[in-house]
Parts: structure tokens; sequence; C-alpha cells
């Protein structure tokens, strides 16, 4: 185990499967791991900072060295605050590889004793960002599997319009097809 604080930062919104799966792994290697959120005010996020930490307190309540907390300005200037030598990120596919390569080095030229760690999630995750699960989300389909269930519910919560609306979607196909079903039926019933 790697002594010392691990941060890991990132928006978080919403946390994936993903992002659950790697701090498991990353609780696993440091003694310490901060889950940091960014308060962003530029961003237009979907879940506020609080609901954000709230659902991630939630969902690391059982692994002891992991806490949650949030940061604004410089990443390296918060690490520094807390006196972390590690920065964690994941890396799901190649994709990623660029930008997290470009981030990982502007860290490393502003503050050159921070390290940063990667880390890969489960391939089963390997497709899913906050983003993807947002667009899912808002256009009423199913993320179960690709969110933890208190995400899921949150975006229930926070996007009924759009379920109410695939709801009543699929409620009307299968209205339609019970009274195709009962046309027929009557049909039938007048040749007999
Ligand atoms: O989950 P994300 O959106 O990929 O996380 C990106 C994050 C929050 C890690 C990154 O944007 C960040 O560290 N922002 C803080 C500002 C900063 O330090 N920028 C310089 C990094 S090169």
């Amino acid at each position: 185990m790697h002594k010392g604080i691990a941060i890991y930062p990132g928006s978080f919104d919403p946390p994936t499967n993903g992002h659950l799966d790697l701090i498991e792994r990353g609780a696993k290697i440091f003694e310490e791991l901060v889950v940091a959120i960014l308060r962003n005010s530029e961003k237009s996020p979907m879940f506020s900072v609080a609901e954000r930490s709230e659902m991630l307190r939630q969902l690391t309540a059982d692994l002891d060295n992991v806490r949650i907390d949030t940061f604004d300005g410089l990443m390296v200037e918060y690490a520094k605050s807390l006196d972390a030598t590690c920065i964690l990120r994941g890396i799901r596919a190649i994709s990623d590889y660029e930008y997290e390569l470009q981030m990982a080095l502007m860290n490393r030229k502003l503050e050159p004793t921070l390290e940063t760690v990667f880390m890969m999630p489960a391939d089963k995750y390997s497709y899913v960002s906050s983003r993807l699960v947002r667009e899912v989300a808002q256009a009423g389909g199913p993320v179960k599997g690709l969110v933890p269930e208190v995400v899921e519910q949150k975006l229930r919560e926070k996007l009924d319009p759009a379920y109410k609306l695939r709801d009543a979607r699929v409620s009307d196909v299968l209205g339609k097809r019970d009274l195709d079903k009962r046309e027929k039926k009557k049909k039938r019933k007048k040749k007999a």
C-alpha cells in the first residue's frame, strides 16, 4: 500500500460505475484517497456539487480510507494544500490517453513533486462516461448497470418528465396492442 494521500479529482456529474470501480481500486493501493469534486461555476452541471458530494458519500460509506471533498482553482494547489503525493486518474480507452497525458504533463510542470497514477476501470465500464449517461438519461433511456442504484434513482427524480414521457410512450404502445387484440377478438366472434 502506498503511504500518504492520493486525490482522485473529477467532475462526477454524475458518478458512474466506472468511477466507483476506480475508487475501489484506488482505495486498495493508497493509504488515503480523497475524491475531489471540481466546483466549476462556468459549466452548467446536471447535479449540484452538494448533490454529487452526497451521492459519492453514500457510495463510498463502506470504504474507510476514502473521503469526499470539493475544490476549485488549480488542482495541484489543492493537492498541495492536502499534502497529497499522487493524483489518481482513470483511463478507459486509447481515446482518453491524449487528454490525460496532456493534463498529467501540465500538472507535472506546475508541480513536479506530484505524480499522476493511471488506473483502468473494469473493461465492462470502458464505454461508460458521465456525459453519455446524462445523454441517455435525458432522453428517457435506461441507465441500469451504468451507474449505481442511488444515482439511477437521483437521475429518475431529476429527469422525471423524460421518464414520464417514455413511460407514456410505452403504455401508449401497450395500450394500442391491447386495443388491437380486443378488436381482433370482436371480429373473430362476429365471424363465428
Ligand atoms: O472528470 P473530468 O471533468 O475529466 O475532470 C477534469 C479535472 C477536474 C480533473 C480537471 O479539469 C482539473 O483538474 N481542473 C482543475 C483546474 C486545473 O488544475 N487545471 C489544470 C489541469 S491541466
